[in-house]
Parts: C-alpha cells; sequence; structure tokens
C-alpha cells in the first residue's frame, strides 16, 4: 500500500492494473513478459491479492462502503484470480514452447512429402520410374521437382523432353519404394521387376504405369543442373475410373501414400478432418 492512500484511492489504482495488464494479455504475452512497467503493475496486482488488502476490499465493498459510482472491476469475484491464473498458464506455454523445441538443422523436413513416381523413356524407348519425395506444385499448372542429375530419370527426361508423375499409393507401396532405391542405370530390367504395366502417355512422350491410378502427364521446362531442379508444364492429369466416385477422385479409394523424411516410413492418407476455404471463416 501507498503511503496515505485511502481505501478508494487504492481501489482506483488496482483498477488501473488490473485493466492494464488484462489488455496485455491479450495482446500476447511477450509484451507483459518484457514491460518493466507492466511487470511492476503485475506485481503490486499479485502482492494485492495475495496479502488480504484485495479481500478486504472485496468485504467492505460487500458491506456498501465504497460510492456506487466508482469503476471496480478488480473486485469481481474471481476476477483477479483468474486473471493471474491465466497469466501463470500462458507464461508456462510461452517460455516452455520456446524451451521444448528442439533444432534439427538445416534438413529436409517438410509434412506431408509426397511419394511421387517419375515416369520416363530412354532414346530407346525402355520405359523408367523413380520415386521422388521433393517436388511440389509451384505454379497452377507446373511442377517442380529437386532430382539428380546422375539418376537415368534425368537423362531421359533430358533425352525426351517430357515425364509423368503418378502419385504412389498403398497398393504400389513396397514397388514405389523399390524404384527409389534402384538406379535404372544399373538395373536394365526395373520396371519388369516392379510388376508395373506401361503405356504410352497420349499427351506426352512418357509412360504411364496401370497400376498406379492418378498421373500428371508433364512436357519438361527447364532443368538446372546446379540446384536439380526440374520443372514440367502440366499439360494433363489422368485418373483410372476405379479411384472415382461422381467423377472426382475419391481418398478412400485411391490411398495415396505420403513418406515421412524423419522415421523413413510411408503412411496412407486417410482421414478428413477439415473443409478447405469454409473452416477458417468461422474466425474471420
Ligand atoms: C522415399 C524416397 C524419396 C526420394 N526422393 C528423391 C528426390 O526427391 N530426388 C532425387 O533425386 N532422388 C530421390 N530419391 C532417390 C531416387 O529415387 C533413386 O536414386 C533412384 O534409384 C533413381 O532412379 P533412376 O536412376 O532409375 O532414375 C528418393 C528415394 C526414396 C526411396
Amino acid at each position: 500500500m501507498q503511503p496515505n492512500e485511502t481505501r478508494i484511492d487504492r481501489v482506483i489504482r488496482m483498477e488501473l492494473y488490473f485493466d492494464t495488464i488484462s489488455r496485455a494479455v491479450q495482446s500476447g504475452m511477450g509484451l507483459l513478459l518484457s514491460d518493466p512497467l507492466l511487470q511492476a503493475m503485475l506485481d503490486a496486482l499479485t502482492a494485492y491479492y495475495e496479502n488480504g488488502q484485495w479481500q478486504a476490499d472485496y468485504e467492505a465493498d460487500e458491506q456498501g462502503e465504497l460510492p456506487s459510482e466508482l469503476k471496480r472491476g478488480v473486485l469481481s469475484q474471481d476476477g483477479v484470480y483468474n486473471l493471474l491464473f491465466e497469466i501463470e498458464h500462458r507464461k508456462a506455454i510461452y517460455r516452455g514452447g520456446t524451451m521444448r523445441r528442439k533444432n534439427m538443422g538445416a534438413k529436409a523436413i517438410l509434412y506431408p512429402m509426397p511419394v511421387l513416381i517419375i515416369g520416363s523413356y530412354d532414346e530407346n524407348g525402355i520405359p523408367n520410374a523413380m520415386n521422388a519425395a521433393w517436388g511440389g506444385i509451384s505454379e497452377k499448372t507446373q511442377i517442380s521437382i529437386c532430382v539428380s542429375e546422375d539418376h537415368k530419370t534425368m537423362s531421359n527426361i533430358l533425352a525426351r523432353k517430357a515425364f509423368t508423375v503418378s502419385i504412389a499409393n498403398a497398393e504400389n507401396v513396397v514397388a514405389a519404394d523399390y524404384v527409389g532405391v534402384v538406379s535404372g542405370n544399373k538395373e536394365p530390367d526395373k520396371i519388369a521387376k516392379t510388376g508395373w504395366t506401361t503405356v504410352k502417355s497420349d499427351n506426352v512422350d512418357a509412360p504411364l504405369f496401370e497400376e498406379l491410378p492418378l498421373a500428371l502427364e508433364c512436357k519438361l521446362i527447364c532443368y538446372d543442373e546446379a540446384t536439380c531442379r526440374l520443372v514440367g508444364e502440366i499439360v494433363n492429369v489422368c485418373a483410372d475410373e476405379r479411384i472415382l466416385t461422381d467423377g472426382k477422385v475419391d481418398l478412400s479409394k485411391f490411398r495415396p501414400i505420403t513418406y515421412d523424411p524423419v522415421n523413413h516410413d510411408y503412411l496412407a492418407l486417410g482421414e478428413k478432418v477439415g473443409k478447405a476455404f469454409s473452416d477458417g471463416l468461422k474466425l474471420k
């Protein structure tokens, strides 16, 4: 308590602290934890609540000793308690949140990572396939994939200026992994080993695999050896009827897989947890 401060002055002062701190909490814990003035107000409010003065003022108010026009949200039952509790809780999250994070360094970790099967022909028309996780849509009808220049796939694409990108699914996980661990440079029978049936795309000079039900047919736009970035124009997407419901891709039939780059696992994509362009509108 300040020297010569009356009960009313004290309530006015604590009301000011209560309001100011409540507003600061709403704008994030960073401000509250870094501003010395706010910290001093919080210390004073905490002391006021814990040393019995709040209780005395609360009871005086209950007895009708405080003027009715006095603003005194600070004396509302549970008001200060709830605020102090909320601050402790948020502090734990704020501090704990940064401390509990583990830095993993500069790595290619992203979720979900695709399992792209790149199909290509060599100069002699021999089909090949490789597994690629480092890729994604980079423009409305453009795909970018990081493909090492020493892969058979890359020399094929440069020769034929085209490729297909099928999305691996749970049914094909073994063969999909196989084409990621064996190179067509060393295994001329690579596709025969997968058991996949090859058909030429109608739209580009590259093979489709009948067992893989969804594929992007792409023409080469460019390849940069320094960054290994392959960019393709998606000229068509074709999907096998067996994975469609009412003409649309049905994930429960398709069962695409994702690659977990930390544990090196393949996981089936499945559960629907929200509606895009819609759920977020609730917060608008
Ligand atoms: C899960 C997984 C993801 C892969 N992602 C890529 C990738 O994004 N880029 C790449 O150049 N190689 C990647 N690879 C390695 C190639 O698929 C592998 O070297 C393959 O044998 C190349 O085949 P090819 O020489 O017949 O073209 C990946 C392999 C696996 C198993």
